[in-house]
Formats: C-alpha cells, structure tokens, sequence
C-alpha cells in the first residue's frame, strides 16, 4: 500500500505542475459520462497511469476518463478507481481541485475497497489518506515532499451545509432538507469542486455535503468508484456516516464502472437527519 501512496505523492507534485503553468482550455474528446474533457484532465490522467504503471502490486486501473478498465498485472492485488482532477473546470477561475483515490480489492463493490486518498490542490497541497491507521492529513513542503500534519476526526455535529446539483432540480423534500439545516444556523459552503467542500468539512469537524437525485440526474452525478466510495470511506474512518438517502454507501454495489448514485457525507447527527427526511422518499 504506501509505494502506491509514494506514487500517488509523485502524481501529485506533477498535477500541480501542470495545473500552475499549462492550458486549462477545453480539448476536443468527451469522456464515458459525456463530459467535455479537459486538456488538464487528460494530461493528469496520463500522469497517474504512468506512475502507477511502475507498481507490480496493482492489478487494474479505472479511470473516470478512461471508458474501460486498464489490466497492469495479472497477479496483482488491487484494483485502483480514480478520478484524476476533480472539479477541473473551477482550474479556469483559480478554485482548489483534487485527485480521488479508491484502493480495491477483488471488485469495484463499496465494500470492496481497502484504502481511500485524494489529493487537493489550493493554496496548499494537501494529501488525505484513509484506511485501518485512521484518516491522516498530510502536506507538501518546500522540500517537495509530503509531511504528517495531524489526523482527522469529525464530531458528532457541525456547521456546514454544502449542497450539491441545480436546486431547480431539487425535490420537495430535498429542498426541505436543506432549507432546515440554514434554519438551524448552518450556513452555506459550497465551491463546486467536492474534493474542497468535503475537506472542508473535514478539517472543520463536521457539516453536510449532498449531491441528491434530481429530476433530471434521477441517480445523481457523482460516480461510484472514482468519487463517492472513496469519500464515503474517509468520512467512516474519520467517524462520520455516508448513505445514499437510505443505505450505506459502500454496502452499494458496482455494476458498471462509470455509474453514479445520489449521495450524502457527513457527521452522525446530519446524516440521522438526511435518513429521516428521506424515510418517506
Ligand atoms: P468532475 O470535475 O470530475 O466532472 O466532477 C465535478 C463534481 C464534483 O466535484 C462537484 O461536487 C460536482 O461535480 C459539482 O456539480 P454541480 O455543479 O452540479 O453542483
Ligand atoms: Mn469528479
Ligand atoms: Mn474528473
């Protein structure tokens, strides 16, 4: 596992590269979602592929940008899904960005992942690492290299509503949901890039990210493998919950690489709250 994290840290310092100094202009291909690539999110998927292409203990790469999986070696053990620049297109505006990182094992199921990691890239660049030594934050020196800042636990509650999709699109009880945090004091923090927004609520303590079903996205946007497992798991490790509306996010399966689920992330007390208002869904 850690010379997948040293090739995850080497990904990142080059990521950054080129997110500081190269073309962040639209390219001319689609990826399997239908998103308009972008130059930097070929070039970062490029960047991940090699490195980890030097790892004998990865068996599989799955790419948000990328329609299929890639074999590496067959008798590798894990199965890596990824999301090489999340938010890639709030590069053009100067807003963070991040990588997602979900370390699997035998299949791309919730349940199937070992470790999680991302990366965000702001005015600092900050690794976050999950699995059975807890979620650990880590950020890059002058020296080039990442260093161990502190781990990461949520509380009970917080403070924070980051609400995700085109409220237009919202339903009834969704609009509901949120407008019930506001009233209760939570006040509103939400870039467009959820590597950010769910680091914030991270390092903060606690809050509510959702991205729900909509009525024109009915499974929501995000993506299963690359997006939402990943982050439903460092958000149990940190001592948080993650569900869909009703189940938890890594008890959902995967049945096809690219398939995406409504999702919330958050402290205990927020997600009682989501599951309640969506008992009646
Ligand atoms: P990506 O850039 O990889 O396509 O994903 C962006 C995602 C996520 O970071 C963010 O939370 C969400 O899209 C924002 O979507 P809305 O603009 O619909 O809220
Ligand atoms: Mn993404
Ligand atoms: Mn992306």
């Amino acid at each position: 596992m850690l010379e997948i994290y040293d090739a995850i840290q080497r990904s990142a310092l080059k990521i950054q590269d080129i997110i500081a100094f190269e073309d962040s202009g639209y390219s001319e291909n689609q990826n399997a979602t239908g998103d308009t690539q972008l130059e930097l999110d070929i070039q970062s998927d490029k960047i991940i592929e090699k490195e980890f292409s030097k790892i004998s203990s990865i068996k599989e790469l799955a790419s948000e940008e990328k329609e299929l999986p890639c074999p590496l070696n067959k008798n590798g053990k894990y199965l890596i899904g990824y999301d090489p620049l999340d938010g890639s297109s709030l590069a053009d505006v100067n807003l963070s960005v991040g990588s997602i990182f979900g370390i699997y094992e035998n299949g791309y199921d919730g349940n199937d992942l070992k470790a999680a990691v991302y990366v965000v890239y702001g005015p600092r660049v900050e690794m976050v690492t999950a699995d059975e030594n807890g979620v650990r934050m880590y950020r890059l020196g002058k020296d080039k290299r990442f260093h161990f800042v502190k781990e990461l636990k949520l509380n009970d509650k917080g403070k924070l509503n980051s609400p995700g999709g085109t409220q237009k699109n919202w339903k009834t009880n969704h609009k509901k949901l949120v407008e019930s945090f506001f009233e209760n004091g939570y006040r509103l923090r939400y870039s467009g890039g959820m590597v950010p927004d769910l680091h914030q609520i991270l390092i903060k303590g606690g809050g509510i990210f959702s991205y729900p079903a909509t009525t024109d996205l009915p499974k929501g946007k995000l993506r299963k493998i690359f997006e939402v497992f990943p982050f439903a798991f460092v958000y149990e490790k940190a001592g948080g919950a993650a569900i869909d509306g009703a189940t938890r996010l890594l008890d959902l399966k995967c049945e096809q690489i690219h398939d995406t689920t409504p999702c919330f992330f958050g402290s205990k007390e927020e997600i009682k709250k989501v599951r309640s208002s969506y008992a009646y869904d």
